[in-house]
């Protein structure tokens, strides 16, 4: 399994993929990080694991076609066979949907369907929730939408903060991201 990763920040789940993969937990190979922010923490993770990593800043792209034209090329020239979003914050167009059908995988903290969207943390303490979790889905055109490969659940405490539920959901995309890839390698 060849993954391409695709990150916009931090880069806690690469790492998490490739701690999977060091301890031969996830048989794979990262052979690439796409980052779209110059300042991505994801892309001094990838130096330190010696993955190679390409910046392709959305703002240099008028169309968001344009700029998915050019992650397809990245992603086909490092033989790229999986693409994993993993904490990826753009829209993806047909284009890049189209060009790998069924193999990109996302991680979307909520359990999708409900809280899609970028503040789906925030939405799910403001609708008063008692458990919230995380999801591993393939992706299709509408946004976080596609079929669901594995979710895990985790507590809602009275005193949490954005930051406290998301550091208790992170440690779960940890674990299910990996699964999920090693889901995808069997078919
Ligand atoms: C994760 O919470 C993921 O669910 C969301 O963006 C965050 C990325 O975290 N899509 P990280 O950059 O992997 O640490």
């Amino acid at each position: 399994l060849k993954l391409g990763i695709m990150a916009s920040g931090n880069g806690s789940n690469f790492e998490a993929i490739a701690c999977a993969i060091a301890e031969q937990k996830l048989n794979a190979q990262i052979q690439v990080l796409i980052y779209n922010n110059p300042n991505a923490y994801a892309a001094i993770r990838a130096d330190a694991w010696n993955v190679p990593s390409v910046l392709l800043n959305h703002r240099k792209y008028t169309q968001r076609e344009i700029l998915d034209e050019k992650i397809v090329e990245t992603l086909q020239n490092y033989d790229v066979n999986l693409v994993v979003m993993a904490g990826w914050m753009r829209l993806a167009t047909p284009v890049l949907i189209n060009a790998f059908t069924n193999r990109i995988v996302n991680i979307h903290p909520s359990l999708l369907p409900v809280f899609k969207g970028i503040n789906a943390i925030e939405q799910a303490l403001g609708a008063g929730v008692k458990i919230a979790g995380c999801t591993a889905h393939l992706v299709c055109l509408e946004m976080d939408s596609g079929p669901i490969l594995i979710q895990a659940a985790v507590p809602v405490l009275p005193e949490d903060t954005s930051a406290t539920l998301h550091a208790r959901i992170q440690i779960e995309e940890h674990k299910i991201l990996p699964m999920a890839i090693e889901l995808l390698a069997m078919q």
